[in-house]
């Protein structure tokens, strides 16, 4: 990543303020980004966790955008996806050529975006998750054929401060969406429910959480440094005729696989439909 680039980060919400603060904690240039809301309260918010970062709220701007835009090498797109082709709308006028466009929004492709993108400016779609806020996210990116490499390579950058980045064929975007953007959702879920398992086995809420989050934390890393793969580890857990065993059966028996790959077919269709 260019450390000189200037960045406007146009809606930043949740998924759009853990990559600012990714790339933040990477050592970025604060003075070099403008983050844009919608209501002053979110740009407050920012201001106070994002010291440095140029926030503003068109409530307060209502150019803000536009302004932001015309300044910017990167501008990365993190509003909702009803709200993205009217924003597009609103900025066009004001890129200049040679600036590249991040949208992080999903389910709407390059085709959908494209039609709102002026001549010169380069467009690469990313899909972030949330763990991006710690440095340990994971970025898909994809683009047309004829993407200045250039372009790619800022992109790469970008989503690199705040962890992994993968390139991919568009096609399998909604997968990727399905898989790690929503990802971070399916794992708290899960972490949720277990903890409520652990209490009623008459754990307080304190010591549930310890055991099921050191558990997780642990296995987690377990899994990174050693590069082995999920099912030898399970097995060392697991001995034949074991209690590990007898808890697996039930996971199975609750057809906890199938309702894993039914989850992300529904994601998939979900962000398909929004087009
Ligand atoms: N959340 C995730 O894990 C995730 C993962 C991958 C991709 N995405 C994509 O990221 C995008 C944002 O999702 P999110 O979860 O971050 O939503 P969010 O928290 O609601 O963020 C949207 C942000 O856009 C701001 N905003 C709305 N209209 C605006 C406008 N006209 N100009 C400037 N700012 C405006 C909102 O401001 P206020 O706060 O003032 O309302 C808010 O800060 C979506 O397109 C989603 O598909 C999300």
């Amino acid at each position: 990543m260019n450390s000189t680039a200037t960045i406007a980060f146009l809606g930043t919400g949740s998924m759009a303020g853990a990559i600012l603060t990714g790339l933040l904690n990477s050592g970025a240039d604060a003075s070099a980004i403008t983050a844009t809301t919608r209501t002053e309260a979110s740009a407050e918010r920012l201001r106070n966790t994002s010291p440095g970062v140029n926030a503003v709220s068109i409530a307060q701007d209502p150019a803000a955008n536009r302004r932001a835009a015309a300044k910017a090498d990167v501008v990365v797109i993190g509003v909702e996806p009803g709200q993205a082709p009217a924003l597009l709308d609103e900025i066009a006028g004001s890129l200049r050529p040679g600036t590249l466009i991040l949208s992080i929004v999903s389910g709407l492709t390059l085709a959908d975006l494209e039609g709102h993108i002026p001549a010169g400016v380069s467009l690469i779609r990313a899909m972030p998750n949330t763990p991006a806020r710690v440095g340990a996210g994971m970025t898909g990116l994809a683009m047309e054929e004829g993407t200045p490499h250039d372009a790619l390579q800022t992109a790469v950058g970008l989503f690199e401060t705040s962890g992994t980045v993968l390139v991919i064929p568009e096609s399998q975007m909604d997968a990727l969406s399905a898989v790690s953007g929503s990802g971070p959702a399916y794992f708290f879920y899960f972490v949720e429910q277990f903890t409520e398992a652990a209490e009623r086995l008459g754990f307080s809420h304190e010591a549930a959480r310890t055991l099921v989050e050191t558990t997780f934390t642990g296995s987690a890393r377990l899994l990174a440094e050693t590069g082995s793969e999920p099912g030898s580890l399970r097995a060392a857990v697991t001995s034949p005729g074991g209690t590990t065993e007898q808890a697996l059966a039930v996971l199975g028996r609750k057809q906890y696989e199938e309702g894993l790959k039914e989850a992300l077919d529904a994601a998939m269709a979900h962000a398909a439909r929004q087009r």
